[in-house]
């Protein structure tokens, strides 16, 4: 089987409405990579199953995520665009690597810490073993490199010890060791209520975070309301530290740029907060109208993302099959 040098696969769940942080964490990111690296973007819907979903609100945002790709300009005839439960051989390798992961990593995880919360005894196994599926969405592409926000950093670094340890205990080395890309500067957004809190579909403040969906109004509206401090910017990149709010903000505008925080800073250091918001609006407008708009076209043509769906669930499942057939045959099941 030929192993690849530079595949890339990533995921994003169909659990609610994107935002910014999924945005400048991993789909901006998508677009950049796309030109270097053999593509494969997922959106996971069994990992959305964790916790509820409606099943018609769920299709709505499988389709949505799709449009997201697509609007933000991943190629759908260069990349591999599909939905996760569409090719079973994710949730094979799944239960696979269920077997190989140990109790105690998973129990190390931070997210489902978080997700869990006081409710441990109550979460369904799914969200506990969340992260193997993860391993195997990776693994069963052979992919190399696995472009995330910060937020996934834990689950990559299980990734790789599930792809060691098989490889170990089965003396193989069919399995890559995948590095992450936490690239760009607004690798971890924050809640735009709270500098310390992760901006997450799962806040109750649909004022903490901008969604693909807003309109320009309300983009505005949400910048206007950001928490910040009563100082100016700061004029250096030291003066961020202990100023979250003043840090997040500076980090969206830097990346919606595509400019670096420095540079930022050189412009707007000393300046009062309420013109760099305004000057933040009108960025945030410009580069995030054209998308919404794009993926509300697109969504308003459902045959057509369907095909996208179905051509990259074809690619995605002849590549698949093979590490699957070898990955049985290594653990000794009878073909
Ligand atoms: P999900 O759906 O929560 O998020 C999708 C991507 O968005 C990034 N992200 C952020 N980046 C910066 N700031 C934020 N506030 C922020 N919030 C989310 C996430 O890091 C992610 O890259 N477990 C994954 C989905 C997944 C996956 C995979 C990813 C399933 N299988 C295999 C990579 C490879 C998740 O929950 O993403």
């Amino acid at each position: 089987m030929e192993k690849p040098n530079n595949r890339i696969l990533s995921g994003v769940q169909p659990s609610g409405d994107l935002h910014l942080g999924n945005y400048l964490g991993a789909i901006k990111n998508f677009v950049t990579l796309q030109k270097d690296y053999e593509c494969f973007f997922c959106v996971v819907d069994l990992h959305a199953i964790t916790v509820w979903q409606d099943p018609e609100v769920l299709k709505d945002k499988t389709r949505e995520v799709t449009a997201a790709f697509v609007a933000s300009g991943i190629d759908p005839n260069k990349n591999n665009i599909f939905v996760q439960s569409q090719v079973p051989q994710h949730a094979q390798l799944g239960w696979i690597f269920n077997c190989v992961a140990r109790m105690g990593w998973l129990n190390r995880m931070t997210q489902f810490k978080d997700k869990a919360g006081k409710n441990s005894e109550n979460v369904s196994v799914g969200l506990f073993s969340y992260p193997t599926l993860m391993a195997a969405d990776i693994l069963i592409y052979l992919a190399t490199h696995v472009p995330v926000g910060d937020d996934q950093k834990q689950h990559l670094e299980l990734t790789r010890d599930i792809a060691q340890k098989f490889n170990n205990d089965f003396k193989t080395d069919l399995f890559p060791i995948p590095e992450p890309l936490i690239i760009g500067e607004a690798t971890r957004v924050m809640s735009l209520r709270d500098g310390l809190k992760k901006m997450s579909k799962s806040d109750p403040s649909d004022y903490s975070r901008i969604m693909l969906t807003d309109t320009a109004d309300k983009i505005v509206q949400k910048i206007k309301k950001a928490k910040t401090d009563p100082k100016p910017l700061p004029d250096n990149k030291k003066d961020l530290e202990n100023r979250p709010e003043a840090e997040n903000l500076i980090s969206i505008f830097a990346s919606l740029k595509d400019d670096t925080v420095e540079n930022v800073i050189k412009e707007y250091g000393l300046k009062e907060f309420s013109f760099f918001k305004q000057e933040l609006s009108d960025l945030a407008i410009a580069k995030l109208e054209p998308i919404t708009k794009e993926m509300n076209k697109l969504l308003s043509d459902i045959t057509y993302i369907d095909s996208i769906l179905k051509d990259g669930r074809n690619n995605a499942r002849s590549v698949a099959e093979p590490v699957l057939m070898k990955t049985k045959e290594i653990i000794g099941f009878l073909s």
